[in-house]
């Protein structure tokens, strides 16, 4: 599958999501066919190994509203929904599910503690779902409470140094570039989101953030270096 080793807890999972969900075997399941959720397992080993008593969010976790998905590819640089569509035309014609809650899915078939947050109802998922517009600044503990592990957020809010550099990751979702539209409101929505997730964040917890790490260190976060080919 061109993936790490997957170890038999994780394999089991994968299959399960691949079978409840209806992703073709010759994806790979969710770790063959997409390289974040791999990513995540991978980075945050041994965490991930080991993920008994811990609680984990997943900010801006994908949804079924294909609407706002198609929103997405659509918005990004000229040819980007082509190029994917092409790419991929061979084994997965419904490019619209890309960015279905796969993260948080394969957490809760992990019997992970795992929340999704989303703007779209995904109280259809089995996975426990709060839904949130995490633009309108509601306090982040308040909405989900706090002393998380992990938090994972891929593909919503690149935390970059500048906005220019957050877009240019490819990682913003377009309906938050399109309302985050100056360099000013990506720096005030920038620091009142990382100091939002480190209030969520129980001490030493770590966010993974668009193949970053970050730790939470005496109260606020951190970078840290990755241990992996995802440096
Ligand atoms: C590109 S998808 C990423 C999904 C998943 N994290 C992934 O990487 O595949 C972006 C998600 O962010 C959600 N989103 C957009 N704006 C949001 C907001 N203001 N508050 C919460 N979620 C939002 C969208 O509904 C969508 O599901």
């Amino acid at each position: 599958m061109g993936i790490f080793t997957l170890s038999p807890r994780y394999e089991k999972a994968n299959n399960a999501v691949a079978e409840k969900y209806d992703v073709p075997c010759e994806m790979g399941g969710v770790l063959g066919w997409m390289d974040y959720p791999t990513k995540v397992l991978q980075v945050l080993e041994p965490t991930a190994e080991n993920w008994q008593g811990k609680r984990v969010l997943d900010l801006g976790c994908g949804c079924t509203d294909y609407m706002l998905q198609e929103h997405y590819l659509e918005s990004q640089h000229d040819g980007y929904a082509k190029n994917l569509t092409e790419t991929y035309e061979h084994i997965w014609v419904e490019m619209k599910r890309l960015f279905e809650p796969w993260m948080s899915r394969l957490l809760h078939e992990l019997e992970v503690d795992v929340m999704g947050v989303d703007l779209a109802d995904n109280s259809g998922e089995e996975f426990v779902s709060v839904q949130l517009d995490v633009l309108e600044k509601p306090s982040l503990v308040q909405s989900v409470g706090e002393g998380f592990s992990v938090v994972i957020m891929n593909n919503f809010f690149p935390l970059r140094e500048t906005r220019d550099k957050a877009i240019a990751s490819g990682g913003m979702a377009p309906s938050v570039a399109k309302r985050i539209h100056s360099e000013e409101l990506y720096v005030q929505f920038s620091d009142w989101l990382r100091a939002e997730l480190a209030s969520v964040l129980a001490e030493s917890g770590v966010l993974f953030a668009d193949q970053r790490l970050w730790r939470k260190t005496n109260g606020a976060l951190q970078r840290e270096s990755l241990r992996t080919e995802a440096e």
